[in-house]
């Protein structure tokens, strides 16, 4: 049996790192969301990237090769599938994902080119803090990469674990664990600050549970409701019973900022309720919104998308141009339904 750790490796990150910062762009949003069957290429891409890149530097390329077997094409799907995995992106270009399974967070992984800067830490934040909204305790494997960084999340390494590969060498690894109470960064080894301009904004699916009144708050702010039947609270519950799962938030941390509903009749799609918070426009939110409904009706098979624009808020109308939208010669009509 052997077990080998190269040598050198972090001097060749360290080095990677300082030619990419100098070209990096100054301030990124990141945005996270909740990868579908569609990003499965992409999420296999930054896995299989990352791992034939940087572990060939830590370990020996039987253990090279146990990890590609171990986040397999059809164990990524799965997870796709299971509603569990997710991606990230720095001005629009997909960077890195993760994956929660219950308390545990797995298949962590930035792409090589954008290590270094801070995403890793941010993305472990953010994938922290939904574990810790249901678990007091968040657990995962350690790689002899992010070892390091994991320490300075404040992670503890509760065992130490071996595996033989087929070909008999051996892969070591921590099981570590950090606790909800603990600081986010050791303090005597302080992680890298992300360097970034806002937390990453997580677009996931609206819960019902713990996010009903932020939006209510929300659309009160963005939207000048005239008609009871518009009234936010009624909305949010009759789309809620509806559940067809076509309504999505932004968070940053905790905080909604922002939300779009669809809705797909097996004819056309509609768009309703995009909103951002007014102090977080004009970041790409809105943008990311609205990629996520689409994804969502194009899945359904859904071949068109409508929606309405106030005649009182036509200023808008270009920013769904930008995103391919045409006015159309139409005229809008409505009929409200009252209960006999
Ligand atoms: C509409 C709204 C959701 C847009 O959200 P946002 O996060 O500010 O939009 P983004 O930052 O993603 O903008 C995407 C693009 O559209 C542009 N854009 C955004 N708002 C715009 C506006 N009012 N006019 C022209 N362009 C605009 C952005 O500059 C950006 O362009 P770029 O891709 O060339 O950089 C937001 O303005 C809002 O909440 N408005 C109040 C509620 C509302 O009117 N909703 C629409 C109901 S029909």
């Amino acid at each position: 049996m052997k077990v080998h750790v190269y040598a050198g490796a972090s001097e060749f990150l360290a080095r990677t790192h300082i030619e990419l910062e100098k070209n990096e762009a100054a301030n990124n949003l990141l945005l996270g969301l909740v990868a579908q069957p569609s990003d499965f290429n992409t999420v296999r891409r930054i896995v299989e990237t990352t791992i034939n890149r940087i572990y060939p530097l830590y370990y020996p390329n039987d253990v090279v090769r146990f990890f590609l077997d171990h986040h397999a094409p059809e164990s990524i799907l799965a997870d796709i599938n299971a509603g569990c995995v997710y991606i990230f992106d720095a001005d629009s270009v997909v960077i890195g994902t993760g994956t929660i399974h219950g308390r545990e967070i797995a298949r962590v992984f930035v792409l090589p080119e954008y290590q270094g800067r801070g995403y890793g830490s941010a993305i472990m934040k953010t994938l922290e803090e939904m574990v810790f909204r249901t678990h007091q305790i968040v657990r995962l494997d350690s790689s002899l990469p992010a070892f390091d960084m994991y320490l300075k999340r404040g992670y503890k390494a509760r065992s130490w674990h071996t595996i033989v590969t087929p070909g008999g060498q051996v892969l070591c690894y921590h099981q570590m664990e950090k606790e909800n109470s603990q600081e986010l960064c050791d303090s005597s080894s302080p992680c890298k600050e992300p360097d970034l301009k806002n937390e990453i904004i997580l677009v996931r699916p609206f819960n019902p549970q713990t996010d009903r009144i932020a939006t209510i708050e929300l659309w009160n702010s963005v939207f000048a409701y005239d008609a009871p039947h518009n009234e936010p609270g009624i909305s949010i519950d009759n789309k809620v019973a509806v559940s067809d799962g076509l309504f999505y938030v932004a968070c940053n941390g905790n905080e909604i900022v922002g939300t779009v509903m669809a809705g797909y009749d097996g004819h056309r799609g509609w768009i309703y309720s995009l909103a951002v918070k007014p102090d977080q426009q004009k970041q790409g939110i809105g943008k990311k919104l609205m990629a996520r409904a689409e994804a969502a009706l194009r899945e359904l098979k859904c071949i068109k998308i409508n929606l309405q624009v106030l005649d009182t808020n036509t200023g808008i109308v270009e920013f769904y141009k930008k995103l391919g939208y045409v006015v159309e010669p139409r005229v809008s009509m409505g009929k409200l339904l009252k209960s006999k």
